[in-house]
């Protein structure tokens, strides 16, 4: 039987406003793309969960497809939700998404009412809750018109099925579109979804940051490791048990090797500082203006205590985000 610790909140996990919501989110959230599903080890994912909580994390991050295979990530978590959680289920912010492939057919992906609705009946069901706190468009389709997808997610907001909407990947223009038309669907967006590293800083370079920022609208940066590429451990190796050396697509031992020069340089400037490349990473998402959360995977309890102490460190200076640049810019240009 798990009861939280007591102390959770007296943990030295940061809070932050979720833009101009009632919303506070802690500066480090847990994701569950990997590590959750059925090939995985549960008795250690379940200590995760725990150990987040514990240490303050109240927002948990799924998506219908997550596994693999696609689904088992809200079935296996929804378990441990409904064993470990259920007392705390006020104290929680849980997302889940559609939009990427999850069924057969010309229903199971994009942005359709019936593919958006459907799939958040299912996440529900693989959940076993009667609500989720966030329910995200997962990525922009370009054939559905925005007003059908926007109807979906208000919809989802009007039946009770979801408290707050949010959208992932959309690009700038997009986005503003939604967000407008959400708006005069009388829904406010909570929170923006995108992909933000230091080798990947999307929402930097096409300024959606500021725009957020001045419409009210929070950040949530996923993969803020670059999957686990801005890690200490790949700087001169690929180890056995990493998400390069598994049968993910998305991390391949080739991305590995062709970024350590890059690695390697960070590792410098992390060095420089007395703390590892990882710290060095997710301190640089988490201190750009507007960012509310940052979003990380976990395969072991100890990756999610390293994380989690990266929020104590002091924010890094001009002149150390001066020499990032001109490793990334130099790698941009090579
Ligand atoms: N909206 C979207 O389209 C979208 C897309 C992707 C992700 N996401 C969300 O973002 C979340 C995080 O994504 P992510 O898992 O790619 O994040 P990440 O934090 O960049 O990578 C996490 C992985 O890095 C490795 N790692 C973490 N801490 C480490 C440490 N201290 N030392 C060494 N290795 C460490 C682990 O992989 P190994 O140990 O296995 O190497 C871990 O699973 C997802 O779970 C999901 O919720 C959303």
């Amino acid at each position: 039987m798990y009861q939280a610790a007591a102390d959770r909140y007296d943990s030295q996990m940061p809070y932050r406003r979720c833009g101009r919501s009632g919303i506070l989110l802690p500066e480090i959230s847990l994701g569950f793309w990997h590590n959750f599903g059925d090939n995985d080890d549960l008795v250690e994912g379940r200590q995760i969960m725990r150990a987040a909580f514990d240490a303050g994390i109240t927002h948990f991050d799924f998506a219908n497809n997550y596994g693999p295979p696609y689904g088992s990530a809200e079935r296996n978590c929804g378990q441990i939700l409904k064993e470990d959680f259920s007392s705390y289920r006020d104290e929680l912010i849980i997302s889940t998404k559609a939009g990427h492939d999850m069924w057969p057919g010309p229903y199971g992906e994009w942005g359709s009412r019936k593919n958006l609705l459907a799939s958040l009946d299912q996440s529900l069901a693989r959940l076993q809750l009667d609500y989720v706190d966030i329910f995200y468009s997962h990525r922009p389709d370009p054939h559905t018109p925005l007003e059908e997808t926007m109807g979906a997610l208000a919809t989802a907001v009007n039946s009770g099925r979801a408290l707050y909407v949010g959208l992932s990947k959309y690009p700038l223009a997009m986005l503003k579109d939604a967000v407008e038309i959400l708006t005069a669907m009388g829904v406010r967006t909570l929170i923006y979804q995108p992909p933000c590293s230091i080798l990947r800083p999307w929402p930097i370079e096409e300024k959606i940051l500021p725009w957020l920022h001045e419409t009210g609208i929070g950040c949530i940066a996923f993969s803020p490791l670059q999957q686990g590429l801005l890690t200490d451990k790949y700087v001169d190796s690929i180890p056995p048990n990493s998400r390069a050396k598994g049968e993910s697509s998305f991390l391949t031992e080739d991305m590995v090797r062709d970024s350590q020069p890059t690695l390697r340089d960070l590792k410098k400037i992390a060095n420089s500082l007395g703390i590892s490349l990882q710290h060095l990473a997710l301190k640089w998402v988490n201190q750009q203006q507007g960012m509310t959360s940052t979003l990380i995977g976990a395969r072991t309890v100890s990756q999610l205590e390293d994380s989690i102490s990266s929020t104590q460190i002091p924010d890094l200076t001009e002149d150390t985000l001066d020499a990032i640049n001109l490793v990334t810019q130099a790698r941009a240009n090579s």
